[in-house]
């Protein structure tokens, strides 16, 4: 079975959490396209829902599903939010923002009521960082001035580039990405990383997703994010 395969199978148990009525968040990339794809079946047999996008990409899926979409301007009330992740560590903190619409990510993520992620297995890492960069989100005034800034974290930074140009994301942003051996204190860095005037984000999601749910060739495995004991 490839990875995109237990992508959609991670796609397809996550859809099973939506119920009649809710207002779904929508992440970006190539598992959510398979939530799309879901989605779009069971809103043929009658399923009822609202989305907010976090993506170009992902509204015109939701058009095409037959999901109405609220508004960017509205104050949203959002019980589920769906999106994958590019590496899931054992307290299910997250590396997000592969595809570079981190920011609309964070902020669909926060105002849900819960946040489930799907992944295949190949994103699960014992720590976070190594094989995958962290995305920083930058506004462009300043931008060299800021990787600069960011680089004193003590990794290997660079500006990430389409077809020759500095890619611009969702939100009209630049990304610095950061190579880190290994992450030990992802929420320290997110803080940190967070406070550096002219970060908007960073693609950290720390202590932010209760529930993982993976597609593995064994079957799918479901991670609940550890609670704090009283
Ligand atoms: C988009 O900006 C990202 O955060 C994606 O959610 C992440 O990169 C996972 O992407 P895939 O589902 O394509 O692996």
């Amino acid at each position: 079975m490839d990875q995109d395969a237990l992508k959609k199978m991670a796609a397809d148990a996550a859809v099973e959490y939506i119920r009649d009525g809710q207002i779904v968040g929508l992440g970006t990339g190539s598992t959510i396209r398979h939530v799309m794809a879901k989605l779009a079946e069971r809103i043929k047999g009658g399923l009822r829902i609202r989305g907010v996008a976090t993506s170009l990409e992902t509204a015109g899926l939701a058009r095409d599903a037959g999901i109405p979409l609220l508004p960017d301007d509205a104050e949203w009330t959002i019980d589920i939010a769906l999106d994958g992740a590019d590496q899931v560590d054992p307290q299910l903190n997250l590396i997000k923002g592969g595809g570079g619409a981190l920011l609309k990510e964070k902020i669909v993520a926060s105002a849900a009521s819960r946040f489930v992620v799907l992944v295949d297995e190949s994103k699960r890492v014992p720590v976070l960082g190594g094989t995958f960069q962290v995305p920083v989100e930058v506004i462009p005034f300043g931008w060299r001035t800021v990787m600069k800034r960011v680089a004193a974290c003590g990794c290997r930074v660079a500006p990430r580039m389409k077809d020759g140009q500095l890619f611009v994301t969702e939100a009209g942003h630049y990304i610095i990405d950061l190579w880190f051996p290994r992450i030990d204190a992802p929420g320290e860095l997110e803080t940190e990383l967070e406070k550096t005037p002219g970060v908007v984000c960073t693609g950290l999601f720390v202590g932010r997703a209760d529930l993982v749910i993976v597609g593995t060739r064994q079957g799918v495995v479901t991670l609940e994010r550890p609670r704090l004991q009283p």
